[in-house]
């Protein structure tokens, strides 16, 4: 949410600002801006839209530097506006902040209070008045931040230059991410490393509450309470193609054809020699398992979504109660735990703000926690008492795709892991459903993307016109349904409900009329017949109906007007052919509409606030 960028060193700033500002656009895309020093004092360049309209200004152009910060904004206080762009200044200070000062209201009459005059609604720009006030009594810029750090609450990562210090960049970061970087001629700041790949790949990710301070040769860093500390700098393995649409016209398809690939990466060192589900490489012993007697999962959006569709493995193989819960909702009401609760967040940013608050309040009520984290060494990562990484490589479409296939492999994985561990499936099975994860499942989903190609765009030129549309399903089905009514609503603003199919008589089936979409999901052979008559339900009362079921439902009269058959060869391959379905299904249809796909409206891709 929101993305900074900073470089001081001998090459020219601006275009290394511009580059990795059009990388960090997926974090936000309402404003943009850039601040850099020059001859005549820090210059800002910024605008409400995108990184091509700043590009397009005469004043960018004009501009050169070697030390310079940028930011790309995704809206919290006041709207997008060219005014309520970052940087910020005030006096001698400019900044650009990630994150939520929650005590802003209070500071800004203060600050005006000492006569500071505001021009925008942000509270960035009190961040900056108060970093200010701080600086105008010690002239020490690492003094100041220490200071204002006292008096700012929320979460904030700022990037920061001061008027009298020519080549130097100040950062911190207190609760949103910040990564250092060194690169051959000069040094580096941004919120994620995708920014930096073009430049450099060695960097190190701030602690909470580090102070950095950047110069051309190097990083000094210290602690709030200002000990020094030495940077343990890490590179990266993470190609600068990773963070590049390599010839699709959109990161999200790009995305979803890397799924296969993803999944094999997600489950590959999660199988041991003898071919059995194995976590001992992540540092999870089969013994931990055996002290697990309940589950809470936590997460937000389609990372929530992955717990539900992981519940039902865990359930059904490891036989441990398994609930799920929103990470907005967890600390408010929170649920009971019992000796042997296991807490598992899931999160592919691993840093959305709302599933770190649940992991930190879940860690202070004493209970283990485990992070599912698709991006390393994120706080999610770094704060959960042990962590399995899903290995998808960058996600950079806002609508996560195999960010939520590999949670729900690994998820799958981990369940014949647990059941194997605890004695609750026998050998042959467990690597049985094992290899099954690793070998059927992507196969399945190249499968889907290969064969349907055409019929997938026939179904999405039906539903692009339509404003309200239905996913049903029953079972594992129903959980992969709420997925797929998230995915149409986010990128294709159609307002999708997803029910689980036997629920919709009970009220919803009255919004049912003439040409409504409804589209059907049968994964489990046991459930299809249930499914087919509420399929009858609502075709009878002239819904246009989309059936994705198992290839070996047999000579059936279908009812549905489209019918895509999923591979039985083994649940994985079911169950991973019917995910990749409902992602086209919903890239077609936003993309017939001409949606802006990766960059949905409202939406930023790590949700760092709360
Ligand atoms: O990074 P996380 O997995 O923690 O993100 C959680 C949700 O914000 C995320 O899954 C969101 O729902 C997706 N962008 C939807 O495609």
């Amino acid at each position: 949410m929101c993305g900074i960028i900073g470089y001081t060193g001998n090459g020219n700033a601006v275009p290394k600002m511009t580059e990795g500002l059009s990388v960090l656009e997926y974090r936000g895309y309402d404003s943009v801006g850039i601040a850099a020093q020059t001859d005549g004092g820090i210059s800002v360049v910024k605008c409400k839209g995108r990184i091509q309209t700043l590009k397009e200004k005469e004043e960018l152009a004009a501009l050169s530097s070697t030390c310079a910060i940028g930011h790309t904004r995704w809206a919290t206080h006041g709207g997008p506006s060219d005014i309520n762009a970052h940087p910020h200044r005030a006096g001698s200070v400019v900044l650009v902040h990630n994150g939520i000062i929650e005590n802003y209201k209070e500071l800004k009459e203060q600050m005006q209070q000492k006569g500071v005059y505001f021009l925008s609604e942000t509270d960035t720009e009190v961040a900056a008045a108060v970093l200010n006030d701080c600086y105008l009594e010690s002239g020490d810029p690492v003094a100041a931040i220490r200071k204002a750090m006292l008096q700012l609450k929320g979460s904030y990562a700022f990037g920061v230059l001061f008027d009298d210090h020519k080549g130097e960049i100040y950062a911190v970061r207190q609760g949103s991410p910040l990564i250092l970087a060194k690169g051959q001629d000069g040094s580096y700041l941004a919120s994620d490393i995708t920014a930096l790949l073009p430049f450099t790949r060695e960097y190190y990710p701030l602690e909470e509450g580090e102070i950095a301070h950047l110069t051309k040769s190097f990083a000094k860093l210290c602690s709030v309470g200002g000990e020094e500390i030495t940077p343990a700098w890490t590179t990266t393995s993470m190609s600068p193609e990773a963070a590049q649409k390599g010839g699709y016209p959109h990161f999200m398809l790009k995305e979803i054809h890397e799924q296969s690939e993803a999944i094999v990466k997600s489950v590959s060192s999660r199988i041991n020699a003898e071919g059995l589900p194995d976590f001992s490489a992540d540092g999870i012993d089969a013994d931990f398992w055996k002290q697990v007697k309940n589950i809470q999962i936590v997460a937000c959006g389609s990372a929530m979504h992955a717990g539900i569709v992981g519940s039902r493995f865990l359930e059904e193989y490891a036989k441990i109660p398994t609930n799920v819960y929103i990470a907005s909702e967890y600390r408010y009401h929170p649920p009971l735990a019992v000796d042997g609760t296991l807490v598992i967040i899931i999160s592919q940013s691993g840093e959305t703000a709302d599933s770190l608050a649940a992991l930190r309040y879940a860690k202070s009520a004493g209970l283990p926690t485990l992070g599912i984290v698709n991006a390393v060494e994120t706080t999610i990562a770094r704060e959960a008492d042990r962590r399995i990484y899903t290995y998808a490589g960058p996600e950079i479409a806002v609508a996560t795709t195999k960010g939520y296939c590999t949670q729900v492999s690994v998820l799958y994985m981990l369940s014949v892991a647990i059941a194997y561990a605890t004695g609750r499936m026998d050998a042959v099975t467990a690597k049985e459903i094992a290899h099954s994860i690793k070998e059927d499942a992507p196969r399945a989903v190249a499968h889907m993307l290969e064969t349907y190609k055409d019929t997938f765009v026939r179904i999405a030129k039906k539903l692009a016109p339509k404003e309200d549309m239905f996913y049903i399903g029953r079972g594992t089905a129903y959980a992969l349904s709420l997925e797929a009514a998230l995915k149409i609503k986010e990128i294709s603003y159609i307002h999708t409900e997803a029910y689980a199919a036997g629920e919709l008589k009970h009220g919803t089936i009255s919004l049912v009329e003439e040409g409504t979409p409804v589209i059907a999901i049968s994964t489990e052979a046991e459930l299809y017949d249930k499914t087919e008559s509420n399929v009858r339900e609502v075709a009878s009362r002239g819904a246009d109906v989309t059936l994705i079921c198992r290839d070996d439902t047999g000579e059936k009269e279908f009812s549905a007007n489209e019918v895509i058959l999923l591979p039985t060869n083994s649940e994985a391959a079911t169950v991973f052919a019917a995910l990749v379905t409902i992602q086209i299904l919903a890239y077609e249809t936003a993309r017939i509409k001409g949606c802006d796909i990766d960059r949905p409206r409202n939406l930023a891709k790590s949700v760092t606030v709360e």
